[in-house]
């Protein structure tokens, strides 16, 4: 069967709150950076949707930029080794830098990439995620924009997938058991 609807189980976050949600951190961002070149920042291949949305949600100019990062491969866990499969192409010296992420599991991919970024001479780093999980966090990580706090539970969808597939679904969800299978 390849409808993606039977693979559901929960709804966790509707498109509309997801779209809501955008609009509110949109402003603040506009906000906060304005009168600053901002370079946003989207780690793939997670963050493909949030980035996509975000920066039409913005009234200001931004440039974009991507990396490549994985530390899951093609299981559940976090294994904690971040790979970089893809680098940014611009240079971070004197720019304002905000990372966009779909999710913030345990925080190790964040951390290692808010400090690797770090190191490149930005004029500021900063975070924006449109999902946390509060109860997987093994690092803590400041992190200025959150769309939503989510359960410690495997969620799919808006981006995010269980083994390369569900990214396409346009809202969060956990999976039906018999998927695992
Ligand atoms: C997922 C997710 C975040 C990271 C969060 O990416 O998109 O980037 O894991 O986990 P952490 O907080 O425990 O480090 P993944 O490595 O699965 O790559 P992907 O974005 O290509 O799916
Ligand atoms: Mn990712
Ligand atoms: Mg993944």
């Amino acid at each position: 069967n390849n409808d993606l609807g039977s693979d559901i189980d929960k709804v966790l976050v509707t498109e509309d709150q997801i779209k809501a949600r955008l609009v509110e951190l949109a402003e603040e961002i506009d906000k906060d950076y304005a009168g600053k070149d901002l370079l946003i920042v989207g780690v793939l291949k997670g963050a493909v949707m949030v980035m996509a949305d975000l920066a039409r949600a913005l009234h200001s100019h931004v440039t974009m930029d991507w990396m490549a990062v994985s530390s899951y491969g093609s299981g559940t866990q976090s294994s904690g080794v971040v790979r970089i499969l893809k680098d940014l192409d611009a240079d971070l010296t004197g720019r304002h830098v905000l990372v966009v992420e779909d999710i913030i599991d345990s925080g190790l991919t964040l951390s290692w990439l808010v400090s690797n970024l770090g190191s490149r001479g930005p004029a500021s780093v900063e975070i924006c995620t449109m999902l946390r999980k509060p109860e997987a966090a093994k690092v803590s990580i400041d992190v200025k924009y959150v769309g939503f706090d989510v359960p410690n539970e495997f969620v799919i969808g808006y981006g995010l997938d269980y083994a390369e597939k569900y990214r396409n679904v346009p809202f969060v969800a956990t999976l039906a058991e018999h998927v695992y299978k």
